[in-house]
């Protein structure tokens, strides 16, 4: 079976995967197991899910309603009155059987409720197959205002299975592949060429070498304090942008890597502008986004009220964004001050 070791527990790939959790199972004698879904989830992941999951004890299922607008305490405090009302104590296990926002959040709710149950994340999207379920990173939103509540907590095993990929949506996987296109500027230009290419992906090599690189770089900075903040390039007006379309009653969401992948021209663009890094390669980072994801129309209207969600990212300190930029592919710089000036002049390259 291929796996990927990360700090405390493995990242398991192929069906051979769900042996490995009846063994936890079986080894922890787990009280009860529940399984939090949404209802995408729990009509289309849980029955692929459930033949794998070979146990007698107890299983109860938790069900959220989907989407971003539900990642919030709100729907945490939920799932803990549900676990409470069904019995749930500190022996529970509670495996995640969803997107990015199922497994941030049933991290978060798993590592709160009574000090800490152990968790499994079973990522059933591109995006955290190859982002969200890894790293140790859980947490919800407060507000518009992303994963701003939240702590580092690991689960016991991640299972990647990308049986569950035929579940989602074409725009779900495109969501994802801005994450690879991340890790492929940032830090292996192979993936970045390969999506550029386009020819014959193996989105199973891709997912495996997506999670290679982010286990490499979370193991060296768990915490985030250095080399981790390379995981946020595009992601600083990235998140603002998604933010102000998750506010917006009248424009339709962005998805995350949609988000993200306008970030990440944006900010390629700053780099040349700062770092020299070749215009040549932003526009080829154009290019590529381009060729995936429609045009968004940033209205020269909003920028101000996307620059003041941008003040609310979590790496700012004292007030002053702070951006990944890069010097040229696979070559970063960390905490980079941006003027407003530039910020918004990328915003206009990105329109162009
Ligand atoms: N998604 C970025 C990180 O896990 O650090």
């Amino acid at each position: 079976m291929k796996s990927i070791q990360a700090v405390s527990y493995p990242v398991l790939f192929e069906k051979k995967a769900y042996l490995e959790l009846s063994n936890l199972i079986d080894k922890n004698n787990y009280s009860t197991i529940f399984i939090l879904v949404d209802e995408n989830t729990l009509a289309h992941c849980y029955p692929k899910f459930t033949p794998n999951l070979a146990t007698q004890k107890r299983i109860e299922i938790i069900e959220i309603e989907s989407g971003e607008i539900n990642k919030n305490l709100e729907t945490c405090i939920g799932v803990w009155n549900a676990i409470t009302e069904l019995g749930g104590d500190r022996k529970s296990l509670l495996i995640t059987l969803g997107g990015g926002v199922i497994t941030d959040l049933g991290g978060f709710v798993a590592s709160c409720f009574k000090r800490g149950i152990d968790f499994v994340n079973i990522p059933t999207t591109l995006l955290s197959m190859v982002d969200a379920s890894v790293g140790g990173k859980t947490g919800v939103d407060l507000g518009v205002l992303k994963n701003q509540i939240g702590l580092f907590a690991n689960p016991e095993i991640v299972i990647v299975d990308t049986d569950y990929l035929e579940t989602v949506t074409e725009r779900e996987i495109k969501s994802g592949t801005a994450e690879i296109i991340k890790y492929g500027v940032t830090y292996d230009i192979n993936l970045f060429n390969e999506i550029k290419d386009n020819k014959s992906l193996n989105i199973s090599d891709l997912i495996f070498r997506s999670v290679e690189i982010k286990n490499e770089v979370v193991l060296q900075d768990p915490k985030e304090k250095n080399l981790r903040k390379i995981l946020n390039f595009g992601h600083t007006l990235g998140h603002a942008i998604e933010s102000f379309y998750l506010e917006s009653e009248n424009k339709e969401n962005l998805t995350h890597g949609e988000a993200i992948a306008i970030g990440m021209v944006c900010e390629c663009y700053m780099s040349s502008k700062l770092l020299g890094f070749p215009i040549e390669k932003v526009n080829e980072v154009k290019e590529v986004v381009l060729s995936i994801y429609n045009k968004t129309s940033l209205l020269k209207e909003d920028f101000s009220a996307i620059m003041e969600l941008l003040k609310h990212d979590k790496k700012n300190i004292n007030g002053q964004v702070n951006f990944v930029l890069l010097n040229d592919f696979e070559d970063y710089k960390l905490d980079c001050k941006v003027s407003e000036e530039l910020i918004v002049e990328s915003m206009e390259f990105y329109n162009v």
